[in-house]
């Protein structure tokens, strides 16, 4: 049994956004309010920050340190408890509203949420997709919007299986998640057993995925959703939508370009950077 009078060491933590060219610089700026050691973090990591953008976070021995660091630099304070310092990304997953009714919450926060909200809870492990990111916001924000209720939904790219979960959650019928990576898939199946729904998630390349969805959502980058546009748009059942994410603002004419040849365009929501695009099926004939 836990001896309840022992407390967990607490890892005090700041982590700052700033412009790639200015990572090096700031991290000795960092070391010098007092910083222990300061992690980089780039577009390929968990915490992914956009092309030219770098996540720094600090980690400090002392709170006051920490505090008066967050303070100089504008920077958020965060604290990890016991042995999860490992990942530092930890203490800046809190519950975040990402809707007009949806939260997300990771596994180890509580949230005292409202009857009319809907709470995905989220154990990310190693996979992409704490509903923190711009990409997977846009997303969410737009499931809600056009409504999953009684839709198959095909979530390609899983990552933490956030976007399934969400679309059940929001009343689709059922749904089906690929992703190229066998972590990934084991997370979603975790976290939709923590959610108590049901999602089929497997390593199937798009290409073998059969069946068609009215709702078919795809949060990577372009490079990689750019040559799947045939195989996204065969999966759209007659009438099915496309949400597209993972998009740079600065993509948008070369990915409308490629999309426009295979499906009807239908809208568009930017944040910062990031671009999510609508899509549906065109009319057969
Ligand atoms: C940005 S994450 C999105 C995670 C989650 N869907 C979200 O919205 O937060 C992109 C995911 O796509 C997966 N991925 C990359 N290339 C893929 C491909 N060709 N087919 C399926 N999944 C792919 C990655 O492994 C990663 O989990």
């Amino acid at each position: 049994m836990t001896d309840p009078t022992v407390t967990e060491p607490r890892y005090p933590m700041v982590r700052l956004e700033v412009a790639a060219a200015d990572a090096e610089e700031i991290g000795v700026a960092l070391f010098e309010h007092g910083a222990s050691g300061v992690e980089e973090q780039d577009e390929t990591t968990l915490e992914r920050a956009a092309p030219g953008r770098a996540v720094l976070i600090a980690h400090f021995a002392e709170v006051a340190d920490a505090e008066a660091c967050a303070e100089a630099t504008g920077g958020a304070l965060g604290f990890i408890e016991g042995e999860d310092w490992r990942h530092a990304w930890k203490a800046f997953f809190k519950p975040t509203r990402v809707g007009e009714r949806l939260w997300v919450r990771p596994s180890w926060e509580p949230l005292d949420a409202g009857p009319q909200d809907v709470v995905i809870v989220i154990d990310p492990g190693q996979a992409f997709g704490t509903g923190t990111h711009e990409t997977t916001r846009l997303v969410l924000g737009l499931l809600e919007r056009l409504g999953p209720e009684g839709a198959r939904v095909l979530d390609v790219g899983c990552g933490s299986g956030i976007l399934a979960i969400g679309a059940l959650k929001l009343g689709a019928r059922e749904a089906r998640a690929v992703d190229v990576d066998p972590i990934a898939v084991r997370t979603t199946l975790e976290n939709a057993a923590d959610n108590d729904v049901t999602i089929d998630a497997t390593t199937t390349p798009i290409d073998d995925v059969d069946g068609d969805y009215e709702l078919v959502l795809a949060n990577i980058r372009s490079p990689i959703l750019i040559p799947m546009r045939a195989a996204l748009a065969a999966r759209l059942a007659p009438g099915g939508q496309l949400v597209l994410s993972g998009l740079l603002v600065s993509e948008e004419d070369e990915v409308r370009a490629a999309f426009d040849e295979v499906l009807a365009y239908v809208d568009r929501r930017v944040q910062g950077d990031w671009l999510a695009l609508v899509y549906r099926a065109r009319d057969a004939g």
